[in-house]
């Protein structure tokens, strides 16, 4: 006899036991059941297909299921599953450190290994504040951009400028000086005030997501402005802590947003597609001077930070295929082809009476309605809903309408996100 709970749908299951992240239940539509993914679409339980137009939060950049990912995965599961991190390595680890130094800017020359992009920042963090302590000096503060977003753990929490909930928190937080980002405007203003700041207080580290803040509603500042922050922060022993959790993989252009910078940062964090969404894994990667510092006959001058699935090697062998993906050819035309198309899809539109801004970077396009609206308010919801109506996953931040589509995704999908996104400029 079938169990008569099978014969429930996902959605109404759900409501039992699940608490979704991001939602109050009182009020939010109940979430879609998926049961299927492939390339840049998502199935639901109906069976109506959607383009993932976001790429499942800047993940899946190589299309869902891809089959070299699941194969690469599927091998490793079978030969070595799992074994804790530390006192043991593994070549899925030891391959992805080589690799990613290969590709990461040239001043980074270690790997350690997190599960998720906020754990990635909570080390980085931990790391910056040890150095100081290693070397006799308490740094209290850290330094991060208004609307900035790092996660969701204690110090990514406090890094964050962005999250509008975090209220109950705010007594508990780390201490955090914010800053604007810098722009062609305010470059000097932005640059007096980060003197001020240094004089002032004993910092410890700048946290920044480069060139593009993405929650904050994929807005973008200046190379130039955010170098010569760097090059400020350096100068007073102050360690730079680049976010690419967002930007890392190809998003603007080059392989990281922090190539762009004349000044390196001292410590890079990276997740999302570094496993194309296929597994939850995070690096944050330094440069020998700060591995140099946990160095020491006292065993506590150590970095005694773990985590469990730390370096797991379902994500470690993920992650060697994603890369190997990364710059093969055909990733690459795509890679250009869509920044191509972003950037004539923003000349289109960005004169339309509904648009305030349009603008594009690598695979980022994202523009801003001319309505003011709530983070979580009713238009955002509204548009949401229409986007899902045309079976294209977008979603919303406030007035900003984005997209960030796997780099596999075919042109005439891509061309059905435009057609979408140009539907709602005639609604608002
Ligand atoms: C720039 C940035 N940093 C950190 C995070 C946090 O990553 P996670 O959700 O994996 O904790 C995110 C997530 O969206 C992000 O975009």
């Amino acid at each position: 006899m079938k169990n008569p709970v099978a014969l429930e749908k996902l959605v109404d299951r759900d409501k039992t036991h699940i608490w979704h992240p991001l939602t109050q239940h009182k009020t939010a539509h109940p979430p879609l059941g998926i049961v299927k993914a492939e390339g840049a679409l998502v199935w639901d339980e109906e069976g109506k297909s959607y383009i993932d137009g976001i790429a499942s939060w800047y993940t899946a950049m190589y299309g869902h299921c891809h089959p070299n990912i699941v194969e690469a995965m599927t091998r490793q599961m079978k030969n070595l599953d799992f074994v804790m991190f530390s006192g043991f390595t593994h070549a899925p680890a030891v391959e992805l450190s080589e690799k990613l130094i290969e590709i990461l800017p040239g001043n980074q020359v270690k790997i350690f290994f997190n599960d998720n992009g906020s754990t990635a920042i909570e080390a980085a963090i931990k790391m910056a504040i040890q150095y100081h302590h290693n070397k006799g000096e308490k740094r209290d503060t850290i330094i991060a951009f208004e609307d900035g977003f790092h996660g969701d753990t204690f110090g990514a929490m406090s890094a964050s400028g962005i999250s509008s909930y975090n209220g109950p928190f705010e007594d508990f937080l780390l201490k955090v000086i914010r800053i604007p980002v810098p722009t062609e405007e305010n470059s000097t203003e932005v640059l007096e005030l980060l003197d001020t700041i240094l004089s002032e207080n004993q910092c410890s580290a700048f946290v920044f997501e480069p060139l593009v803040q993405g929650a904050a509603g994929m807005k973008f500042h200046s190379a130039e402005g955010l170098s010569q922050m760097i090059g400020k922060c350096q100068k007073e022993g102050v360690l730079c802590i680049a976010d690419e959790i967002m930007t890392g993989f190809g998003k603007t252009g080059k392989n990281f947003a922090s190539e762009n910078l004349t000044h390196a940062p001292d410590i890079i964090c990276l997740s999302k597609a570094l496993t194309a969404g296929m597994f939850p894994l995070s690096i944050t990667s330094c440069t020998q001077a700060v591995f140099d510092a946990f160095l020491s006959d006292e065993v506590s001058k150590g970095f005694f930070h773990a985590h469990t699935y730390s370096a797991h090697p379902l994500g470690c062998a993920a992650a060697l295929a994603s890369i190997e993906l990364l710059n093969s050819d055909e990733i690459m035309e795509r890679r250009a082809y869509i920044t191509l198309q972003h950037e004539q899809f923003v000349s289109k539109i960005k004169s339309h009476p509904s648009v305030k801004d349009a603008r594009s970077m690598g695979v980022i396009f994202a523009l801003d309605l001319a309505v003011e609206t709530n983070r979580y308010g009713s238009l955002r919801d509204t548009l949401y809903q229409f986007f899902m109506d045309q079976g294209v996953n977008l979603r919303p931040l406030g007035n900003t309408i984005y997209t960030l589509p796997p780099y596999v995704i075919a042109d005439e999908q891509l061309q059905r996100i435009y057609w979408a996104i140009e539907g709602v400029l005639e609604i608002v």
